[in-house]
């Protein structure tokens, strides 16, 4: 997945284009590049590394031209170096691609018999090469289609032509794009956000469509060229939630704004009147619905997980949960009395989207929990449960997994209620421990100094093992992710109960094992597998609830206790310090904590 900008305009493009680049790094960030016309000529620059690097490499303020298209990459096909870089481009065509060409090897066998030689390793230029060779006997509309017709695979691109110096083309199948609109120029974007600071005006390509764009005219077309009307949406601003602020890092930010997270979500989806939930316009008879599948990828398969375990507490429902990039291709089951859940922050991770178009191809009931109430997954449900937790920048995510699992939970009990499984009473008392939730989240943030001492111990091992039972094991499962994606240090999650048969074997003297054991119906056992790691040398950070009993165990190394409340929702409260040791170690290593290595924050390949 990769970034995608181009602007058409009557002034010079490339400063916008450079501070667009910038907010699309969170797609990918391992080289950057831009090409814009000027004088008859495509001038293209592009350089391995950061969009800050490209700066540093290029008199980029002197890079004249007032159409352009800039790209940012995290590399599918070749090494992150300057030639595989996008733009590529031909004496004629210059083009910027996210996705991937599947036919690419035979495609260029078929250009290299037309001549074409192919500078880069990447599947990108043979769209390049295939856009020339069409435009040789077609006009560009037609030379488009066809070129869309001749590429299997997932696609946004953005090209533009020496020869028809006044447009940008915009095409899109699997991989989001947007069209932005502005005052004497226009945009082509990978999301809204990239946009956001042009232009609110946004309208979003579907699959198969493409555009073409000037800086006076956008004209729309589908996959068979005719030409088509879309809607232009108008986004909320909400710029200052996309600065830092006093943090020093977006993570840092995200892991406070918790608190925030969870109000807003109470705030949207309980009637503290009348200790109720509001899940308006729900679209099926609850009875039609005798299980439900939860799908989602990373740290949103976690928060499938963890709402497997409330639904089962709370509801006599069936539950399965997949990851998307396995669901997509198993020969799956479709039952009609089967509701489909597609969890996503960004609605556009490539997997996800390809799960949910395969149930919606099998008529199920689909529903989407997402943050990005404009992406794909979100428009193409059949119903859409926003999390509402603004936008989460830093890759690894840590609101969006609270905003997730909080609404997984209110669904639950929902669900449970309607259903008659959970009696009344019980359904009011959650409804009222919900609510001091964010109060408690935040006290449970005040734990810094403690973690920041810890978190040496986790760099200077070999590897750890983050242990939970029950509503502590996604959670357990999400901090060993945390981890690996901060701090680059293998950590490894698991059910405590399941140490004994395999994993116990690499326990080693002085090896960090954090131990989630909260006081709830699994302590007693979580404790007894405890005390197995220790025995054979770990040093084990506990972390539980605060309570008036004495833990029950020696020799635990560093104990950290978060507040009280329900089991429902202590695995809210666990998941504080698991954020906060990922984040103080990477920190400590020097780490780019909101960017870590070789990941990007939406995943738009498969
Ligand atoms: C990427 C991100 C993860 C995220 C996963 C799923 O791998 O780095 O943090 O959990 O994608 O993303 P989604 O937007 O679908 O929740």
């Amino acid at each position: 997945m990769c970034g995608i900008i181009g602007i058409s305009s009557n002034k010079p493009v490339s400063a916008n284009i450079i501070s667009s680049l910038k907010k699309l790094e969170y797609r990918g960030y391992d080289s950057a590049g831009i090409a814009t016309l000027f004088e008859g000529e495509i001038k293209e620059v592009k350089s391995e590394g950061r969009v800050d690097t490209l700066e540093q490499n290029f008199d980029l303020k002197n890079l004249k031209g007032n159409i352009g298209i800039g790209h940012v990459r995290w590399a599918t096909h070749g090494v992150p170096n300057s030639v595989n870089a996008h733009p590529h481009s031909s004496h004629n065509v210059s083009v910027v691609h996210n996705g991937i060409i599947e036919n690419s090897t035979i495609l260029k066998k078929y250009l290299a018999t037309k001549g074409h030689i192919f500078k880069s390793q990447t599947d990108t230029e043979v769209i390049v090469y295939l856009i020339t060779e069409n435009l040789k006997t077609d006009e560009l509309e037609e030379a488009i289609t066809k070129t869309l017709k001749q590429l299997h695979g997932s696609f946004a691109l953005g090209i533009v032509f020496k020869d028809i110096p006044d447009l940008i083309v915009g095409a899109r199948r699997g991989s989001p794009l947007a069209v932005g609109y502005g005052p004497n120029e226009n945009y082509l974007g990978s999301d809204s956000y990239a946009l956001k600071s042009m232009t609110n005006k946004i309208t979003y390509l579907d699959d198969g469509e493409f555009c073409i764009i000037k800086k006076d005219q956008v004209l729309f077309f589908n996959e068979d060229g005719k030409k088509i009307n879309k809607k232009i949406l108008e986004l909320s601003s909400d710029e200052a939630s996309y600065e830092k602020g006093d943090f020093k890092h977006f993570m840092a930010k995200e892991i406070e704004e918790q608190p925030n997270t969870i109000e807003t979500g109470i705030k949207e989806y309980i009637d503290k009147t009348n200790s109720e939930i509001n899940i308006y316009n729900f679209p099926w008879n609850i009875n039609e619905i005798n299980s439900i599948t939860l799908i989602g990828c990373g740290t949103a398969y976690h928060s499938c997980l963890m709402a497997k375990y409330w639904f089962e507490e709370l509801t006599q429902i069936d539950i399965s949960i997949d990851i998307a990039s396995e669901f997509r291709y198993r020969k799956n089951r479709f039952k009609k009395d089967n509701l489909y859940i597609f969890v996503s922050q960004s609605g556009e991770t490539a997997d996800t989207y390809a799960a949910l178009d395969l149930c919606k191809k099998n008529n199920m009931k689909t529903c989407a929990v997402v943050n990005v109430i404009e992406s794909s997954i979100a428009r193409d449900a059949n119903f859409v449960l926003p999390i509402h937790c603004g936008p989460e920048i830093g890759v690894a995510s840590t609101k969006a997994f609270l905003g997730q699992i909080l609404i997984l939970y209110i669904l639950a009990l929902k669900l449970g209620s309607l259903r008659n499984e959970i009696n009344q009473e019980t359904f009011k008392d959650k409804i009222k421990d919900l609510q001091n939730l964010p109060s408690l989240i935040e006290k449970s943030l005040l734990i810094d100094n403690d973690i920041q001492a810890i978190s040496s111990t986790f760099n200077e091992a070999k590897g750890s093992m983050f242990l939970g039972r029950g509503f502590s094991y996604p959670i357990a499962l999400e901090g060993a992710l945390k981890l690996k994606e901060l701090s680059y240090v293998h950590a490894e999650g698991y059910p405590a109960g399941e140490m004994k048969h395999g994993p116990l074997a690499l326990i080693e003297d002085g090896m960090p094992v954090v131990v989630l054991a909260p006081r709830d119906s699994y302590y007693k056992k979580t404790i007894s597998n405890m005390q197995e790691v220790i025995a054979r040398g770990a040093k084990v950070l506990l972390i539980t609830n605060k309570s008036k009993d004495e833990i029950v165990s020696e020799n635990i190394w560093e104990t950290i206790e978060v507040e009280n409340t329900n089991d429902d929702l202590l695995p809210f409260l666990l998941t504080i310090p698991l954020q906060k040791l990922a984040y103080y170690s990477a920190l400590k290593k020097g780490y780019d904590i909101d960017k870590p290595r070789n990941l990007a924050k939406s995943v738009t390949v498969e």
